[in-house]
């Protein structure tokens, strides 16, 4: 490992910044917090993308609630049509009834967030919400309502705060943009 490993020379320019994305969390916190007044919601975090918003969100939430995780993976260049995504890890609890908020990081083409909100529904959800950090919405591909959403941002690619390029880059306090250099070994 280099020791001069410096996560910032990956980085081109910063989009949102930590200090943006803190006062976005405890906005969209309050919100939730209102509107869920007497409810006692399920938050779902979609791992891994979401783990860092998810920490920070449910610690802006004054309500009983409880937290479950479910992994996906797409079935690769097929879900860019079908969104049929594959769950790699289900939730540990039953949300027959309940008042579900799913968790993401990014919303892109809209796919996986349409694919888990019919799965959740088909399990007998009472109400699906959906919070997500980041919306692409030029991008979208369906029609999906994204109840909370912290920044809209252009269609370029983002990394950190959760974000990932091929796993990297999801402890970078900010979201910001590669620089192409990094991309170069892509064909
Ligand atoms: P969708 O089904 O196209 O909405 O896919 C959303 C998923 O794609 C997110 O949960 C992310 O994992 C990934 N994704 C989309 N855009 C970005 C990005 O700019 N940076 C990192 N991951 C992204
Ligand atoms: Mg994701």
């Amino acid at each position: 490992m280099d020791q001069t490993y410096n996560i910032q020379d990956d980085i081109d320019h910063i989009l949102v910044t930590g200090e943006e994305i803190r006062q976005a969390v405890e906005k969209i916190g309050k919100q939730i917090n209102q509107d869920y007044q007497g409810k006692q919601p399920v938050f779902i975090c979609i791992l891994k993308g979401a783990s860092i918003f998810f920490a920070d969100l449910v610690r802006q939430i004054q309500l009983p609630l409880s937290i479950d995780f479910m992994a996906i993976s797409s079935y690769g260049k097929s879900t860019k049509t079908s969104g049929i995504v594959r769950i790699l890890k289900d939730l540990d609890h039953d949300i027959q009834g309940k008042d579900v908020i799913v968790v993401e990081d990014i919303v892109d083409s809209g796919l996986t967030l349409t694919y888990i909100k019919k799965v959740l529904n088909q399990r007998g959800a009472n109400s699906i919400r959906v919070a997500t950090l980041l919306d692409k919405p030029e991008r979208r591909q369906t029609e999906l309502t994204v109840d909370y959403h912290g920044f809209v941002i252009p269609n370029e690619f983002v990394v950190g705060y959760g974000l990932d390029y091929n796993e990297m880059y999801r402890n970078y306090p900010e979201i910001g943009v590669l620089k192409p250099r990094v991309y170069d070994h892509e064909e």
